[in-house]
């Protein structure tokens, strides 16, 4: 009789033993411990380098050029201007060309548009310092100084002076550097789409008492796919704020 008690207790302790070590083998199979595990071994993805490329420095994807940061020189010409193959409202004009890699990011974003029905059209691209001084004197004369500064920068001041920025529009040239471009479907399209290409609405709606500008759903300019994704991401609307510029809404002088 002993021996058979014996022999159930050791039945149960093995019955018991075995079901305790199955249960802790699934437990080290469950999320939550590899989870933490994982969460001291993975490093943090590193942050955006802001200062990867000069924001002085006329020729960098990354310049800020404002009211406040005009371009030094302020008669520079970039040195690798070359036409896009898009629609171009003036071909052969000087003001259709742009900086080598913001037309190679064009051509592929009008293509990409182009294949959802969107035909998107350069309106104006590279602007010299003499053409831009042509453009703001005309604001001026006819609007008079303070709508002029509203909506065209003086010359040495305008991002077209880069070669990166460009006015785009449908080609059918409905709402042709006017506000209505943003409910337009090529607006929406430009608005959703432009930063997968590396462009960005340069001045958003509401911009002003930052940019110094009017909105210009119009206004695009390139700063490469990895810092327009990081903007878009991160919901940050203007250059200055992305990289630690005061606000510009006026000359200096
Ligand atoms: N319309 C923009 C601000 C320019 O003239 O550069
Ligand atoms: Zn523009």
């Amino acid at each position: 009789m002993k021996k058979i008690i014996a022999l159930i207790t050791l039945l149960i302790i093995a019955a018991v033993g075995s079901w305790y070590i199955a249960g802790s083998l699934n437990h080290s199979h469950s999320a939550q411990p590899i989870v933490h595990y994982q969460s001291k071994l993975v490093p943090k993805q590193a942050a955006f380098n802001k200062n990867l490329y000069s924001h002085s420095d006329p020729s960098s994807i990354w310049v800020v050029v404002n009211k406040q940061n005009p371009l030094n020189p302020v008669t520079y010409i970039p040195a690798d201007l070359v036409f896009p193959t898009v629609p171009l409202r003036v071909p052969g004009n000087e003001t259709m060309q742009l900086r080598r890699v913001a037309a190679l990011a064009m051509e592929q974003m009008f293509a990409a548009a182009a294949k959802q029905s969107i035909n998107l059209m350069l309106a104006s691209g590279y602007r010299s310092y003499s053409y831009q001084t042509e453009l703001y004197d005309g604001y001026v004369a006819t609007q008079g100084k303070t709508v002029a500064d509203a909506q065209s920068a003086r010359p040495g001041y305008s991002e077209h002076q880069t070669g990166l920025a460009a006015d785009v529009e449908p080609v059918s040239r409905n709402c042709e550097v006017e506000q209505c471009f943003a409910t337009t479907p090529e607006g929406i399209w430009l608005a959703n789409n432009s930063y997968k290409y590396g462009f960005i609405i340069r001045y958003p709606q509401n911009g002003q008492a930052i940019t110094g500008y009017e909105y210009e759903p119009w206004h695009i300019r390139y700063i490469g796919v990895a810092a327009a994704t990081e903007m878009h991401q991160n919901h940050v609307l203007t250059l200055e704020q992305f990289f630690g510029y005061p606000a510009a809404p006026h000359y200096a002088n």
